[in-house]
């Protein structure tokens, strides 16, 4: 870390809160001139005060209204895809990481491939067949006209409890997409929608039955096609590690809050890159579960100012999420295969085994959107994310 230390707030249930902050960077570098550098310490210490006194009350409340046990890790992740570009969605992934086909129905609502790999929340890629798309409001940005029904739309998280967590959550004046929780035959299901502040849903799932299995009463059921290559480095490449939500910077502690309140997860800590107007925030259940990230900026969208790659990315695609990380072995063979099949990189791998982490981001799918990230944790890297990668990640898709 750089030569601020880390300072620790202790809450109600985690013993550290630790807001890990960027060392100076130098004014000039990447449009980041002296002017706005005592605006931008203005807003860092906004953003850390604001989340520091935030954060206690929602452990408290979560505790009072008797919410803790009621929501469990990750379950699934639904990807919503035009209708033409599903099966390519899927094809995508099966080529470019380690999941596997599952399942693939059809009901009167939509069609829907099932994904998955050992370990990893389940991925339904699904292209909605009619009604309303629920999405429309948060879908709409400069760029994404030509997929207007393309999103990572909804996180779905394992209940026991469901029914109580409903009723708890709509007493708050949590709006869920149905009035009552959906049957299926192999679970119960509600979703939230659409947050003001991320454009996700999030979906709780209580399994009933079978695990994994989705399809509803009236599904058919479709040939297991697009077919699984068969290359080998594609075993190196295993379950979802983390995602990350582009949200605004003035709505940032916002974000964290609410999926705070609607889940179990923590605040863990933040990355700040003042030289990009970024901050990345992680949110986690426990070390070994899938973690939330939320990449912002530290100052606001300003007119004639550069507003960084998050501000910038927001305003051309709105807030979403920008990429799925895939936990990966034997990263750099695995990168050089991949890009043997074709897939292009918005960066090389950065980081290396010293520091204890390499990661890299493919160039956005062009049927998601979404970027792919295929990060390596060295065997004693007792660490998450390390700053420079951070940075350097970060300033990479301002090409986008
Ligand atoms: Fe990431």
């Amino acid at each position: 870390m750089g030569s601020s230390p880390p300072f620790s707030i202790a809450n109600n249930n985690m013993c550290r809160l630790p807001l890990f902050i960027a060392e100076k960077e130098t004014p000039g570098e990447d449009g980041f001139q002296e002017r706005d550098a005592m605006d931008q310490e203005v807003f860092i210490a906004r953003q850390e005060q604001d989340l520091a006194a935030r954060i206690p009350g929602v452990l408290q409340q979560r505790k009072d209204l008797g919410l803790e046990g009621l929501v469990h890790g990750l379950d699934s992740v639904i990807i919503s895809t035009e209708p033409g570009r599903l099966e390519l969605s899927a094809e995508e992934l099966l080529w470019y990481t380690g999941l596997t086909l599952e399942a693939h129905f059809e009901d009167d609502s939509f069609t829907t491939l099932v994904l998955g790999t050992k370990g990893s929340a389940s991925f339904l890629l699904r292209a909605r067949k009619k009604g309303e798309n629920p999405f429309d409001a948060v879908n709409s940005a400069q760029k994404t006209r030509n997929l207007p029904n393309t999103r990572l739309e909804t996180f779905v998280f394992r209940t026991t409890g469901l029914e109580r967590y409903v009723e708890i959550q709509t007493e708050r004046g949590i709006r869920f997409m149905t009035t009552d929780i959906t049957d299926y035959p192999h679970f119960r299901f509600i979703q939230t929608m659409p947050s003001r502040y991320t454009g996700n849903s999030l979906g709780f799932i209580e399994w009933t039955g079978e695990k994994g299995g989705y399809a509803p009463h009236d599904a058919v059921q479709l040939p297991h096609s697009p077919k699984k290559p068969d290359l080998p480095h594609l075993a190196n490449i295993h379950g979802l590690d983390h995602a990350a939500t582009r949200v605004k910077a003035i709505e940032r502690n916002d974000a964290i809050i609410e999926f705070m309140e609607l889940t179990t997860y923590s605040f863990d800590f933040a990355v700040f890159v003042r030289s990009l107007n970024s901050i990345t925030s992680v949110a986690r259940l426990s070390s070994d579960d899938f973690a939330m990230v939320f990449t912002s900026g530290i100052a606001p969208f300003r007119e004639n100012t550069d507003p960084g790659p998050t501000e910038m990315f927001i305003r051309n695609y709105g807030t979403r999420v920008h990429h799925i990380a895939f936990q990966t072995d034997r990263v750099e063979d695995t990168y050089n295969a991949l890009k043997k099949d074709g897939l292009e990189f918005l960066v090389a791998l950065v980081g290396s085994e010293k520091e204890g982490l390499k990661q890299t981001f493919s160039l956005p799918s062009p049927h998601t959107m979404l970027v792919n990230e295929y990060i390596h944790r060295y065997q004693g890297f007792d660490g998450f994310f390390t700053k420079s990668n951070v940075e350097m990640l970060t300033r990479v898709t301002g090409k986008q």
